[in-house]
């Protein structure tokens, strides 16, 4: 089913996994970006991501929504076949949607396994804190790797009033605490802290024996996370504070279509370069060759390389 695995630019690439993750705590900080395709899985595995998530914010960078809430399980199966396909290396992990796990334990375990079956995760991650324990608790006994999310979690962004800071005081930084501790005693292997404060982070991360994974939480986390079109600079609106952008592709892009547009326009592309002989120049038969490729079989890995 998962037929053009990628191998890696020197060949046989080993994935990385959940035990070595997990080992990673208080060393080399994990690396971990979102991607929602086979492209962009296969430049982040290049580049030396450790973990790619296919995150419930493709309902915002992909399909255009206000937030993440209308994300369905099908969905996130759906581009992880994608990604993981990409992934010479890396581990991909899953987003469980909003209401995929949230009504019983039951329903998490199924939903999980839906996406570990038709998504080709090899683990899943899944949003809140002490209310998720069980959950979380009964998909790993299944044999499913989790990965807990506190702070802001998207997916309540009505209930926490929009999209900002958690943690704040004391009563909010306990809390989230005991929730981090309470996904660790779960069985989770890592756990995502997104938008709190950063001597908060430094508290959780010091008191878990599991990686902490930050998204503007400060830079003592065990890791961080971003999503790729944000480190890319490819979103035109507003990021976050957190949000570095390490690239301007947005710009890029913009600037090439604009020069193709013009060039179409002017007659200039495509010349001769990119076209084929005419019939009246007969090619031999090894131009003709030349000019046939499978459609059925992957691209050369050195298309890539
Ligand atoms: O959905 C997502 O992309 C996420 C990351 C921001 C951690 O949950």
């Amino acid at each position: 089913m998962y037929a053009t695995q990628a191998t890696g630019p020197g060949g046989h690439v080993r994935k990385i996994t959940v035990p070595e993750l997990r080992a990673r705590k208080g060393s080399t900080p994990i690396a971990m970006v979102t991607a929602y395709d086979y492209t962009m899985a296969r430049l982040v595995d290049e580049a030396g991501v450790d973990m790619v998530l296919v995150g419930d914010s493709l309902g915002m960078v992909v399909q255009g929504l206000q937030n993440t809430i209308p994300v369905t399980l099908d969905e996130i199966a759906y581009h992880g076949r994608a990604v993981a396909r990409g992934l010479a290396r890396a581990h991909v992990v899953g987003d469980m949607p909003f209401m995929s796990y949230q009504v019983s334990a039951q329903q998490a375990v199924e939903s999980a396994g839906k996406l570990m079956k038709d998504g080709a995760f090899e683990s899943v991650k899944l949003e809140g804190g002490t209310e998720v324990a069980e959950a979380a608790f009964r998909i790993v006994r299944a044999g499913i790797p989790v990965v807990g999310h506190v702070g802001l979690t998207p997916q309540s962004v009505h209930a926490l009033g929009g999209f900002k800071v958690q943690g704040r005081g004391g009563d909010a930084a306990e809390k989230l605490l005991s929730d981090a501790r309470a996904l660790e005693q779960a069985g989770a292997f890592a756990i995502v802290l997104e938008a709190i404060p950063p001597d908060l982070a430094a508290r959780v991360t010091d008191e878990l024996t599991i990686p902490t994974i930050g998204i503007g939480a400060g830079n003592a986390c065990d890791g961080q996370v971003l999503v790729c079109t944000d480190l890319l600079g490819m979103m035109r609106g507003h990021s976050p504070k957190f949000a570095k952008r390490y690239a301007q592709l947005g710009d890029a892009v913009v600037g090439a279509v604009r020069e193709y547009v013009s060039e179409v326009q002017s007659r200039e592309f495509p010349t001769q370069a990119h076209a084929y002989k005419p019939n009246a120049q007969p090619a031999s038969h090894e131009k003709r060759t030349s000019e046939t490729w499978k459609l059925d079989e992957p691209l050369p890995l050195d298309h890539w390389h």
